[in-house]
């Protein structure tokens, strides 16, 4: 059985007094030691939220990343700079970053290997639109945002990483995935990998995201190949991260 992960990406949303609060709610996440926890504030408040949970089994991500080792890059930061600050990884490929900042899948790929070189943790995340699904594309652009850091990094390159499935229509949206809809491209995203390395494929959290809370996060987890959930608005609510965190644990514990 996979250890589960879930993510709380905060996205760009509270002052330090709404994270302080959020984080001392969360308190009940040390008894949850069946599940590997992250969050992911926004970048001002890195440095400090990470020093403040030092020795915590909470990891702390980073939403983005630079791609490039350092230099003339105005307004972005290193995989270095992530770690000197006790940062544990960061999402790459999210679908807020791909569609407002531009971002690619060869962009995408450099910030995946930067974050490797530098001993930090990716967590790739891949979805297809609303257009996209309805022409039936989904399987295609997954599978092509997957490619493109399988093909030029290796399977291996997944060893520490999370891979995340956040259908573009269901982020934000209320409208989340069935358990089925996600079992399914979560299955097919494995199957990518199992060509490369059927044991990594195996070995790989693949975790759910869009409009994951509370209410619906039991039935994702009953799925097979949903190893856990990346959350976006639920995880600014103490308890609704607390209980998707709990039926995490569940998933292993019962
Ligand atoms: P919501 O949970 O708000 O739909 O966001 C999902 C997401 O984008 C997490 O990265």
């Amino acid at each position: 059985m996979r250890r589960p992960w879930v993510g709380g990406n905060w996205k760009m949303n509270g002052l330090r007094a709404d994270h302080e609060a959020l984080l001392a709610g969360l308190q009940p996440l040390a008894q949850m030691t069946a599940v590997d926890l992250a969050v992911v504030p926004p970048a001002p408040y890195l440095a400090e939220i990470s020093a403040q949970l030092a020795g915590s089994s909470l990891r702390v991500l980073a939403q983005t990343v630079s791609g490039h080792a350092a230099g003339a890059y105005t307004g972005e930061w290193s995989a270095a700079m992530l770690q000197d600050c006790g940062v544990a990884g960061a999402l790459v490929g999210h679908s807020e970053r791909r569609q407002y900042q531009h971002e690619g899948d060869a962009v995408v790929a450099a910030q995946f290997r930067a974050l490797r070189e530098a001993g930090l943790q990716p967590v790739l995340c891949v979805g297809e639109t609303l257009a996209e699904r309805e022409a039936g594309e989904t399987l295609a652009v997954v599978s092509r945002q997957l490619l493109a850091v399988l093909e030029s990094q290796g399977p291996e390159a997944f060893d520490h990483a999370v891979l995340a499935y956040e259908p573009v229509w269901a982020i934000g949206t209320g409208l989340t995935a069935t358990p089925e809809q996600a079992q399914a491209v979560h299955a097919s995203l494995r199957a990518v990998v199992a060509v490369f390395d059927a044991s990594r494929a195996e070995a790989l959290r693949i975790a759910y995201g869009g409009s994951v809370k509370a209410a619906n996060a039991a039935g994702l987890f009953a799925m097979p190949d949903i190893d856990g959930a990346l959350v976006g608005g639920a995880s600014l609510d103490a308890n609704e991260f607390l209980a998707i965190c709990a039926a995490a644990q569940a998933r292993v514990t019962g």
